[in-house]
This record gives C-alpha cells, sequence and structure tokens, in this order.
C-alpha cells in the first residue's frame, strides 16, 4: 500500500525547489517555449484547467522530458465517486500534487485517498499530494453571504481548511496572509502559496500579496508565480531574481 503521509522525496531541499511556476498558457507551444526556458529555473510547473483541456497529457509529457514535477491545479469537486475516479487517473499521470476543493467535504477527500491508498504504483514512485483550496481569493464576504456563508472569512478558511487536513488531505492552498492561523491546525501539513509579487511587479487581479521571501518565512511549502515571471521582459532573469529572494528566506522551524 502507498504511503499516503508526509513528503518523502517531495520535500523541497533548496530555494529553487520551492519556485512554482503558473503555466497559465493556452496553447501547447506556448507551454513548450516556457517549460524548456524555465525548466532550469524553477522547481515544478502548475497546469491549471485551461492548458490541460487544451493539451493535458501532451503538456504532462513535456514537463516530465524535462524532469520536472506537475501540480495539477483543477480544483476538483464532484461526488466522491467521481473526484476518486479522476484521482486515480490523475496519479497514473504521475502528477506530484493535485487540487481538490475544500467545499467537495471530508466524505470526498476520504474517498480519493482510499483510492490512491489501493493504487498499485510503481515502485519507487510516490502518490500525489492532495491539496485542498478553501476559499477563493476572488470570493469578497458579501460573496460569501450571497452563498449562505455567514461566518468571517478567516473563521470559514480555518474550518474548511480544518476538515480537508482532518480528512487526510496532505496540505492546503492559501494566501500567505492565512498561514499564521492555517499552519496551526496540523503539524505536518505542506502549505502552498500564491499571490506572490516583488516590490515592482504588477499587482493585478491579486488582492493581499506577499514576496516570495515572507511567504516562506510565513511558513509556505512553496510559492506559485504566474505572471511576474510569464509577463517579465525576460523571464528567466525574473525567476532568478525570485530564487535569490528564496535564499535569503529564513525557513521557519
Ligand atoms: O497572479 P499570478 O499570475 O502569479 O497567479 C499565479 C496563480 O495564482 C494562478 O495560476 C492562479 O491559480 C492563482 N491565483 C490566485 N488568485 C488570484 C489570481 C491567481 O490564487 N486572484
Amino acid at each position: 500500500m502507498p504511503d499516503l503521509s508526509g513528503l518523502g522525496s517531495r520535500q523541497p531541499r533548496t530555494p529553487k525547489d520551492r519556485l512554482i511556476f503558473a503555466l497559465d498558457v493556452d496553447h501547447y507551444d506556448d507551454a513548450e517555449r516556457l517549460v524548456k526556458l524555465l525548466a532550469p529555473e524553477v522547481g515544478m510547473f502548475k497546469v491549471g484547467p485551461r492548458l490541460f483541456a487544451a493539451a493535458g497529457a501532451q503538456v504532462l509529457s513535456l514537463i516530465h522530458h524535462h524532469q520536472k514535477e506537475v501540480f495539477l491545479d483543477l480544483k476538483l469537486h464532484d461526488i466522491p465517486e467521481s473526484v476518486a475516479g479522476a484521482v486515480r487517473e490523475i496519479a497514473r499521470q504521475r502528477v506530484a500534487m493535485f487540487t481538490v476543493h475544500g467545499l467537495g467535504g471530508p466524505k470526498m477527500i476520504r474517498a480519493l485517498l482510499s483510492e490512491l491508498s489501493q493504487m498499485t504504483l510503481i515502485p519507487g514512485v510516490q502518490p500525489p499530494i492532495c491539496l485542498a483550496v478553501t476559499v477563493l481569493t476572488s470570493h469578497a464576504e458579501s460573496d460569501l453571504a450571497a452563498l449562505g456563508f455567514h461566518e468571517p472569512l478567516v473563521d470559514l478558511v480555518k474550518r474548511l481548511g480544518k476538515l480537508a487536513l482532518d480528512a487526510g488531505a496532505g496540505g492546503l492552498v492559501a494566501s500567505g496572509h492565512e498561514l499564521s492561523v492555517l499552519r496551526p491546525l496540523a503539524k505536518d501539513a505542506v502549505f502552498v502559496v500564491p499571490g506572490i509579487r516583488g516590490p515592482n511587479d504588477a499587482i493585478g487581479d491579486q488582492s493581499r500579496v506577499m514576496t516570495a521571501k515572507e511567504a516562506i518565512e510565513s511558513g509556505a511549502t512553496w510559492v506559485v508565480v504566474g505572471r511576474p515571471i510569464r509577463n517579465a521582459p525576460d523571464p528567466v532573469a525574473a525567476a532568478r531574481r525570485i530564487v535569490s529572494d528564496l535564499e535569503s528566506a529564513k525557513v521557519p522551524a
């Protein structure tokens, strides 16, 4: 039975390992250009629904061909059996981490973990880490109230995070500003933090941002960066600036 606990060989060992590049493009050719360019500069590539719908399996092979791991960010949310089936296929594609919505509930998370635990994986291949998304950063408290959630946003984030981790999720996707309330929920949980900006980067649609160094010092295991690298005049230089910021971070004990 595969071991579903802990980071194992996925534990980031160098500052570069902690940088995940969000491959938010629509076409395989753009993905290929960016993966070739950035594979030596980053730790992992994040693939979202846009690119996965356009060229899923091909892009996963491309990333693996460049000896890099895949974070498949599809934010699954469906009945337990459907999500468990999707996760089985995701694991077969040798994905390192994937996301589900915490709102899918503990039953959904337990079902997918049970599916993973029954799979026979190639010896030496670790099962993927299940990450839960709590509240989308696009939701304001007024949007949540319209959906029937009347508690303060931070309480909802904490409640959904706790439910997901108690059900066995390996970690959470969270804003760097939420880590102080989320980290105490589980000792071994991993945290993936988007919304990373350098002092000179455009903030775009991100509302509460942090530098990469601040996120790691707040307890992030990985940081996810998209536009500040992709839209930079020199994406390699932009990635190197972030890695050098990460090099100066003191990783909390
Ligand atoms: O803003 P940036 O391009 O660095 O975003 C990288 C990733 O962060 C995106 O792929 C998206 O999944 C996530 N994101 C987010 N909240 C937003 C915008 C993007 O979590 N408001």
